[in-house]
């Protein structure tokens, strides 16, 4: 953990500097990605790289390096580590130059990997399930794209704090409509269906949900990508959050709400069990469960 990828060099984190030019620094002019190693394997790289694409073509960042290029770096950061249990955090900015909001003509992009504790939680916090606060959707319209701007978020994720929740929930002030959390998405159970906003341009389109989506397809359980409300929210059978950091985390507490009986439900459960063995924790699914 202790060795960073910065502009195409390995260097230890502790003298890895980036300049004050940096337009990731000035405007948040950049995007990243988060991507979990369990016991050294890298969980979903190939759709997080895909995505980072589809993020850097969005802001019409120039490309730097090549999907096989970043990957191959990520491996030999990996390799590097002594610690296998890791966030892998890429970021890449449009690169340094003087300030001016438009783009400068000829910036190199600015590329960074580096490795970071995960943001697990212990296994007791998915047995009993956890609270989240509702937050007001301000951002700006096109979530779907991961860029570094992300005060909103930072803002939405003290809140939580502030609350004793584990997260903060966007939710539209003038219809109600709940879109995801401050750093993954929410998705409720009703009558044994699992319902997700649908990936527009208004979330992040998660590699997690994007996983839930399989798990459901292979298990029977149907799923469906449609806009709900608060007002449903709150009335749902179970509620979940799913994210890298979040992984499968069962809701049991929106605000005030008490959610069912207060306990993780059965087909959250499900997609959980599923999950801890497509990430090589089968022997630890009694743990995570009631
Ligand atoms: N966040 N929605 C938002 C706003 C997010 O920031 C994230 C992830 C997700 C879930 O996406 P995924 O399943 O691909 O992790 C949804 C990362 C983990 C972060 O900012 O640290």
């Amino acid at each position: 953990m202790n060795y960073v990828f910065l502009n195409g060099k390995f260097i230890p984190k502790n003298e890895a500097k980036i300049s004050v030019e940096d337009r990731g620094f000035l405007f948040g002019d950049g995007i990243y990605e988060v991507i979990r190693a369990y016991k050294g394997n890298l969980f979903r790289l190939d759709d997080h790289i895909e995505r980072l694409f589809q993020s850097a073509e969005a802001i019409k960042l120039p490309v730097v390096y090549s999907a096989d290029e970043i990957k191959e770096n990520v491996f030999k950061l990996l390799e590097m580590s002594d610690q296998k249990d890791v966030e892998v955090y890429i970021e890449w900015t449009r690169g340094v130059a003087p300030r001016e909001h438009s783009f400068p003509e000829d910036a190199t992009p600015t590329f960074l990997i580096m490795l970071l504790e995960p943001h697990s939680s212990p296994p007791e916090r998915y047995r009993k399930g956890v609270k989240v606060v509702s937050f007001p959707e301000i951002r700006w319209k096109y979530p779907y794209i991961k860029t570094v701007n992300l005060l909103p978020n930072v803002l939405a994720k003290q809140h939580a704090r502030e609350n004793d929740a584990f997260e903060a929930i966007f939710v539209h002030q003038d219809t109600g409509i709940v879109t995801e959390g401050s750093s993954s998405n929410i998705l409720m159970v009703k009558r044994g269906k699992v319902y997700c906003h649908e990936t527009d341009e208004s979330i992040l389109f998660g590699i997690t949900l994007k996983v839930v989506m399989e798990i459901c397809e292979k298990t029977g359980i149907e799923y469906i990508g449609e806009k709900f409300t608060y007002d449903k929210l709150i009335e749902a059978d179970e509620v979940f959050l799913s994210g890298t950091g979040a992984e499968i985390m069962p809701v049991v507490q929106v605000d005030e709400h008490t959610i069912s009986d207060g306990k993780p439900g059965e087909v959250t459960k499900k997609i959980l069990a599923e999950f801890l063995k497509m990430t090589w924790r089968e022997d630890k699914i009694s743990e995570y469960m009631e």
